[in-house]
């Protein structure tokens, strides 16, 4: 059958002119119809667990610049929330989850296998939008790799060194809590995808604070065993896998190994370094910096057709290297979109 969705093309390993795009945090609070809903839903778990609602603000960016992906409206938080964290979103200091301390911390915790008990509005989200995507728009599920959501649930503000000295002083509670998470994980990806989730996309985020043995252990080894997991059971479903801020060798370890149908890179990858080190089967998505996106419009300009140019033979996703920032001025997304639908090899 012939594929009408240029983002399923590319992650078949064709190369589509010009790329499709879409961004990574592109429902959010730069959009002033997105900051209106949340002010409405009064805060943001209302807001993810009110399907009707999630769909509408996974939709908001589709109507405004037309993306060839829709992800789903959600956070990767969600997965200890359903295990039984506490979880709270506060104006001004991010995420804050109730944290693991000792193995009776973990015991508490709910079963992988019933993660979907709390997760079901997701599914409903994923149905009520795919029944509203233009026909070309690919639906992306997502969830975070066990190491990045396990660093909020055992080090508050984002202090790694706690997280680090942690898995030193506790690497029995560790492993458990990482693979209470990956099963979890394969659980909620599996219903986005049986809810209609065309690709699913694993974050990383913080891969890069890890190295050597723990990165294997921890980044590589969890991954993995999530994508083979997910591609047992759904043969067909292409993976977008993203690890941030990785040195060139731990980046082409992490590509081999997980093998993802596309890797999502950040702004410090260049054109040599995936050519060095990326297996050509694997798609490229990215790799702006988001502060091209505050900055004066013939910078990213320039910067775009840059990435364009130097990724033209690869098959490729546009995309940021992070996620947008409330600061982004709509006027500069809509200057890229240009420059890049305007673009030519
Ligand atoms: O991309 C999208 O539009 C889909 C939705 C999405 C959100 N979070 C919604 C969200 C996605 C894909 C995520 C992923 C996520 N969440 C990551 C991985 C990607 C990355 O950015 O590194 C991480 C690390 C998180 C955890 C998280 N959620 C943090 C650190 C924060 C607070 C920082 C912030 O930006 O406010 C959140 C909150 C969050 N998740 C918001 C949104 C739209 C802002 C909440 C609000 O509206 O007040």
């Amino acid at each position: 059958m012939f594929q009408y969705k240029p983002i399923l093309r590319v992650l078949a390993g064709e190369r589509v002119d010009p790329p499709p795009i879409w961004i990574m945090r592109q429902a959010g609070r730069y959009l002033p119809e997105y900051r209106a809903l949340r002010e409405q839903a009064g805060d943001f778990l209302t807001l993810v667990y009110t399907p009707e609602l999630a769909a509408e603000v996974t939709l908001q960016p589709i109507r405004r610049f037309h993306f060839d992906a829709a992800i789903i409206f959600a956070d990767i938080l969600l997965v200890p929330h359903a295990l039984g964290s506490d979880l709270r979103f506060d104006i001004g200091s991010g995420p804050h989850l109730s944290l693991i301390r000792q193995q009776s911390d973990i015991d508490r915790l709910r079963d992988a296998e019933s993660v979907n008990e709390t997760l079901w509005p997701i599914f409903e989200a994923l149905k009520i939008t795919k029944s509203n995507l233009p026909k070309e728009t690919t639906l992306i599920g997502f969830a975070g790799s066990p190491w990045t959501t396990a660093t909020y649930m055992i080090a508050d503000r984002h202090r790694f060194d706690t997280a680090i000295k942690f898995i030193e002083q506790e690497p029995r509670i560790f492993d458990t809590l990482i693979r209470r998470l990956t099963h979890a994980t394969i659980e909620y990806l599996s219903g986005q995808i049986a809810a209609g989730a065309e690709v699913i996309k694993l974050f990383d985020s913080w891969a890069g604070q890890l190295s050597g043995d723990h990165f294997l252990r921890y980044v590589i080894t969890p991954t993995k065993d999530i994508i083979q997991e997910l591609r047992r059971r759904h043969p067909d479903i292409p993976i977008i896998a993203f690890a941030r801020q990785v040195d060139s060798l731990s980046l082409r370890d992490y590509a081999v190994q997980i093998n993802p149908n596309g890797l999502a890179i950040d702004p410090s990858v260049t054109i040599d370094q995936w050519r060095e080190n990326i297996p050509p089967s694997i798609s490229v998505q990215g790799n702006l910096s988001p502060a091209y996106l505050c900055g004066e419009r013939q910078d990213l300009e320039n910067k775009v057709k840059v990435i364009l140019n130097d990724f033209s033979e690869i098959p490729h996703i546009f995309n940021l290297g992070h996620g947008i920032p409330p600061q982004a001025k709509i006027e500069n997304i809509e200057w890229m979109l240009k420059t890049l639908r305007d673009w030519r090899r």
